[in-house]
């Protein structure tokens, strides 16, 4: 890796963070290494471990490669590199939450989170509470004793609404509990979590980092207090990544600058174009001033990335289905950061406190590099066919 002096663009650190290409002959990228066994040059340095590299699922250059790259991204002390995005929130839970601990899971979250909180978590005597996303330094009211971990998500999935993080963080810290953070929406480019007080940073890598819509992959980023005891889990849950995986992410993460602020400039004029049209009733978008939640998110992030809801003026399922039938380059799909656009219908059904009411029905959208003209025409299709139904 070229020495970082501290100033570098984040494309210059995006395309030189990780390996460095001197220590593999030269070669730009690092090996794929496909590893099991590892060998020792002796028993006494078998016995002692005593090498930088013991065991498959302990890391090889690949992982190394990718976890030192994120670890600039998110300023953190170390990171996992996991099979998924939802490995990336269950395995810091798992090495977090013990039976009897009170943990704090924000009502707007990742519905697979709330899933494995509302499952395994409670299954194994973990006491779950879901909080209102708007809560703020209010979330103080709902602490106990026993209160270990907040679990945040900001922007909310599929509403959006926007967190104060660093006045949560200061209130959780006050009690000794772990913040951890789902950042997926933003990546480390436009919010790093660590530095508004998160104790440990979540992605679903899948979306921006892979960026293809051909590979799963989760990244966990702890800050020095936090490190030891992510670690400690990950290795006792074996759930190390692919090799060819951790090797495609960071390939992406090569062009995750250009290709994020794409999806953006995209996303954003395209979300404005939206509110001035018939048949929508709200958009749902941070970045934008209508939306409840802009101030505190032009205080914490940079950029906004190229996901979004919109609200259909009245209707239901009949007119959601109609706009979404009429698309046809935004494909009918769920995991979103590809260079593809997407639309999907929005589930609120599971939520017990951030659930509307919404004026219609929501659909999400993820707006993919294509030609912007040619998504509004496509949306306008959809929203057309939504008036006639
Ligand atoms: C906010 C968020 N977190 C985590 C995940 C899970 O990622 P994966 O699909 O890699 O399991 C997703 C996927 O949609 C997501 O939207």
């Amino acid at each position: 890796m070229a020495k970082n002096n501290g100033n570098w663009g984040i494309n210059t650190r995006l395309a030189h963070s990780g390996n460095d290409p001197r220590d593999f002959f030269g070669f730009v990228n690092p090996p794929v290494v496909h590893a099991s066994t590892v060998l020792y040059p002796d028993a006494a340095t078998m016995n002692s471990r005593g090498q930088k590299y013991t065991y498959g699922t302990h890391g090889t250059p690949t992982s190394d490669a990718l976890a030192a790259a994120i670890d600039e991204l998110e300023g953190s002390a170390g990171t996992i590199i996991v099979p998924s995005g939802l490995a990336a929130v269950t395995v810091p839970l798992l090495a977090f939450a013990a039976a009897g601990d009170h943990v704090l899971v924000v009502d707007s979250i990742y519905r697979p989170t709330r899933h494995f909180c509302d499952t395994m978590l409670k299954r194994m005597g973990v006491d779950i509470e879901y909080y209102e996303p708007r809560i703020g330094a209010g979330i103080k009211a709902l602490f106990r004793p026993n209160t270990k971990i907040v679990f945040t998500e900001s922007p909310a999935s599929n509403t959006y609404e926007v967190q104060d993080i660093p006045a949560i963080s200061k209130e959780a810290h006050a009690i000794g509990a772990v913040v951890m953070m789902d950042n997926t929406w933003a990546t480390p480019l436009y919010l790093r979590p660590l530095d508004h007080g998160v104790d440990i940073s979540i992605h679903a890598a899948t979306k921006y980092p892979g960026g293809h819509s051909d590979v799963l992959l989760g990244t966990v980023s702890a800050n020095e207090a936090c490190w030891p005891q992510l670690l400690a889990g990950f290795d006792a849950l074996g759930c190390c990544a692919g090799p060819n995986d951790v090797y495609q992410v960071l390939r992406g993460l090569r062009t995750m600058g250009v290709r994020l602020e794409h999806h953006g400039k995209n996303a954003l004029e395209i979300a404005r174009w939206l509110e001035t049209q018939a048949g929508i009733a709200r958009v749902l978008h941070p970045a934008l001033p209508s939306h409840p939640d802009h101030t505190l998110w032009k205080r914490d992030f940079s950029g906004a990335s190229g996901v979004f809801s919109i609200v259909l003026a009245g209707g239901g399922q009949k007119q959601a289905h109609a706009f979404l039938d009429a698309l046809k380059i935004f494909g009918l799909g769920y995991s979103w950061g590809g260079y593809e656009s997407l639309a999907v219908p929005v589930f609120l059904g599971d939520r017990t406190i951030a659930k509307g009411p919404y004026e219609g029905p929501l659909i999400r959208l993820q707006i993919g590099l294509e030609d912007i003209e040619d998504l509004k025409a496509d949306l306008m299709a959809g929203l057309t066919a939504a008036l006639e139904a």
